[in-house]
């Protein structure tokens, strides 16, 4: 949109979260609530945003670091007009229409913002427009005063409203389109004399009705988009919506998900056609998972990258790894981060495998720990298998190169490394190198006592 620039309200504490950590860096379907609405100016290409921050303003800037947006400090919180006041600081200059959103509304979309300007476009000379919806529980938003003819003639705030007032169920989404001239020049004249001694941005409103502006209002937006996210009730709603976003557009792309109510995708999962995800899997973070899949119950995902025709089976993790193609995983498997799966492995039950390389067609069936290993190709992996990487001090790598085979309940002392081809033998613990095409075992030799039982003296 041409034009244009932004204020985003993010000083606030959130004192309904009842939290040390800023509102605006809580997490709505895995993403800080504040990156949704710097998001859908990005997509509507606007070309200066300027943040308030506030409380925990090096953090939220931090976690926007890489954004173009300029941040501004309110150092104080004296309400939202307040805030607005110190924004337009940043905005000296520029004369067009300002779009002013709060941090806290992470639902909102593109459209509806489109739609506010053209309601602003087509009431020719109105300083100001604003998104209205009606709730069915209105209370803690301020409300839409209308005179006899429908017109906006002012906000009230619910801690303000009179019991009349209170009952009006139309209210202000906090999200408004104000030319920049009249904010400037109004700006200063928003008193604090109110219940709670703060300046409100929406009084604007009220100075531009008095003023004979006529006040153009986008009502009845789906209250779900424009709902405030200002206590612990409201976030997990709006992870709920905003995950079932994620999912819909995921299904719409050929990906099945059997129960959608039970599955927990977050934004900017990206999953392949053809895939099935069964309930209660979790996928978060940079995920990719490729076509044809199947992850099963209760998986957890984060930051990983799984290639095509994998099976990741139930209740198996798998954090910060890159996992190849036609792999199966699990049931009950542990990939923990920097591990790299190759193509066509099997990594079996109550396996943990750490910081660990494994190369094609390579089988890990059965109840190991590998850890810091570089793994060549079509390694046999027996059940058992540690690799014993930490010696109270250090971290050490195991290195087994192709085609190596290791008996069960093996130990693998770091640093060593067992050559192409080689064998060891069950129940050994290696402490040295074994060489290519060998074979090491640390077996005591076996021993039969016939009698044994009977020569102790034990009565069965
Ligand atoms: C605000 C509106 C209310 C509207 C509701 C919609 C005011 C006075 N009221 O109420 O009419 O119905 O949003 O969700 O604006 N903030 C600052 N600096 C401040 C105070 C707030 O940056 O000094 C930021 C907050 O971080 C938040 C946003 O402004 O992102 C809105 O503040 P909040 O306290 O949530 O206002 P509401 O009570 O929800
Ligand atoms: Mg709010």
């Amino acid at each position: 949109m041409k034009n244009l620039a932004a204020i985003v309200l993010a000083a606030g504490k959130g004192t309904r979260m009842k939290s040390s950590l800023p509102k605006v860096l809580h997490p709505v379907a895995g993403r800080p609530m504040l990156f949704y609405g710097l998001s859908v100016l990005k997509e509507l290409r606007i070309k200066k945003t300027v943040v308030i921050i506030g409380y925990g303003a090096m953090s939220v800037k931090e976690a926007f670091a890489s954004e173009k947006a300029v941040f501004v400090l309110q150092k104080e919180q004296l309400g939202t007009g307040h805030a607005v006041a110190c924004g337009l600081k940043a905005l000296k200059g520029f004369s067009g229409d300002v779009l002013i959103v709060s941090g806290d509304v992470p639902l909102i979309t593109k459209d509806t913002l489109k739609a506010l300007k053209q309601v602003k476009d087509r009431e020719r000379d109105t300083p100001l427009a604003l998104i209205t919806t009606v709730l069915s529980n209105p209370s803690g938003y301020g409300r839409v005063i209308r005179d006899r003819d429908r017109k906006v003639v002012r906000i009230v705030e619910d801690k303000d409203a009179k019991a009349g007032e209170r009952a009006v169920h139309e209210v202000n989404t906090g999200i408004y389109l104000i030319t920049s001239d009249f904010l400037s020049r109004n700006i200063k004249k928003i008193s604090s004399s109110n219940a709670q001694r703060e300046y409100y941005l929406p009084d604007l409103i009220e100075l531009a009705s008095s003023a004979g502006h006529r006040v153009a209002a986008l009502t009845h937006i789906e209250p779900e988009e424009v709902m405030g996210v200002n206590n612990r009730l409201e976030l997990a709603k709006a992870s709920a919506v905003m995950r079932k976003r994620v999912m819909d557009s995921l299904m719409l792309q050929g990906v099945t998900i059997v129960a959608p109510e039970n599955t927990y995708i977050d934004w900017g999962v990206k999953i392949g056609a053809d895939t099935t995800i069964h309930p209660s899997a979790t996928l978060s973070g940079d995920t990719e998972i490729g076509g044809n899949c199947v992850i099963e119950e209760g998986v957890k995902i984060t930051d990983s990258t799984i290639g095509r025709g994998t099976t990741v089976k139930s209740l198996s993790v798998i954090e910060s790894c890159k996992v190849g193609s036609n792999v199966v995983i699990g049931p009950f498997a542990r990939l923990r981060p920097g591990s790299v799966i190759s193509g066509d492995v099997r990594i079996g039950n109550f396996v943990e495998v750490k910081k660990t390389t494994i190369g094609k067609g390579t089988k890990a069936n059965h109840l190991s720990y590998l850890g810091d290993a570089v793994i060549g190709e079509h390694v046999n992996i027996g059940a058992g298998t540690i690799t014993c990487n930490y010696d109270g001090m250090k971290k050490s790598r195991t290195t087994i190169e192709d085609g190596a085979f290791i008996g069960s309940d093996t130990q693998l002392v770091a640093p060593v490394t067992i050559g192409k081809d080689a064998y060891v033998g069950s129940g050994t613990t290696v402490t040295s190198d074994v060489p290519p095409g060998s074979l090491m075992i640390t077996r005591a030799k076996e021993r039969v006592i016939e009698g044994w039982v009977r020569k102790k003296g034990i009565k069965k």
